[in-house]
């Protein structure tokens, strides 16, 4: 059986009186690509900051491999989560530095390692989202899908066991949103990693997708492979897949 590296058991949380999340339980599959769908403000973003420790629940558990990371002390929690990088829904670049300088800051504040290895492995990681000849470039110089490419470069430069990425492809056009796609694919496979990918997006979803889940009214009420997810007899489920403004869902 494959092995867990996060695990939500449980969780619930909520915003003053408001409930976001009750009882919400999903395990995430070493090795996979699990995306998660659900309505806005359903509680996705939620999730990954609970995931990336971010944020405590309030009740239940968040597991990160086998550590329970809800009441863990600051430091030991800054240790476990260097595995764990969350590339935000407006992640941005710093403009006053270059694309390169961006990738490298991770580098940076987390190793002791000298200019000439942090040149290279920066030049790796903008090559592994085909960002190879930017280094030396302003982030004002690139198109917002190279952006989000160097948004992912610096995610992964120091080689995360696992990679959130919340909404991915939003706001891109559909041949863009194919190359991010493929771009999270081949950085999993590099990396040899999990990913946690936030989307909206069906074509993207069904074509990097390992499983896929589905959050409504704090839980997860569905969660398959593609296949499963596709045929699934939930209404629910079939309701959002076919964006349909008829069935359980209220509108
Ligand atoms: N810090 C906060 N304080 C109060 N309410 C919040 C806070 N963060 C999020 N919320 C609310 O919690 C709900 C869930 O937010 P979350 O960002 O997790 O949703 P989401 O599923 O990612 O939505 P979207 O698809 O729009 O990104 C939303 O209604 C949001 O307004
Ligand atoms: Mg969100």
């Amino acid at each position: 059986m494959a092995a867990i590296v996060a695990r939500l058991d449980g969780v619930s949380l909520q915003y003053g009186e408001r409930v976001i999340l009750r009882n919400c339980s999903l395990d995430i599959v070493e090795g996979a690509i699990t995306c998660i769908i659900g309505l806005s403000g359903a509680g996705k973003s939620t999730i990954l900051r609970l995931i990336d420790g971010l944020r405590r629940p309030d009740a239940g558990h968040v597991y990160l491999r086998e550590h329970d990371i809800c009441h863990m002390p600051e430091r030991e929690l800054n240790e476990i989560r260097r595995k764990v990088s969350l590339s935000f829904q407006f992640a941005a670049l710093l403009d006053s530095l270059t694309v390169g300088e961006n990738v490298a800051l991770p580098l940076r504040e987390h190793t002791r390692l000298h200019d000439d290895a942090i040149r290279k492995i920066v030049l790796d990681a903008l090559e592994s989202v085909g960002l190879g000849s930017t280094y030396d470039n302003m982030p004002s110089e690139l198109s917002g899908g190279m952006l989000k490419r160097a948004g992912f470069a610096r995610a992964i430069v120091t080689r995360p066991e696992l990679v959130l990425y919340d909404e991915p492809t939003t706001g891109l056009d559909p041949i863009v949103t194919h190359l991010i796609t493929d771009t999270i694919v081949r950085l999993r496979n590099k990396l040899n990693g999990t990913a946690v990918v936030i989307s909206h997006d069906l074509q993207s979803i069904y074509m990097m997708a390992d499983y896929v889940a589905m959050l409504f009214e704090g839980a997860i009420i569905a969660y398959g492979t593609v296949d499963e997810i596709r045929t699934s007899s939930n209404p629910l489920v079939q309701q959002f897949l076919e964006g349909s403004e008829v069935g359980p869902i209220p509108i």
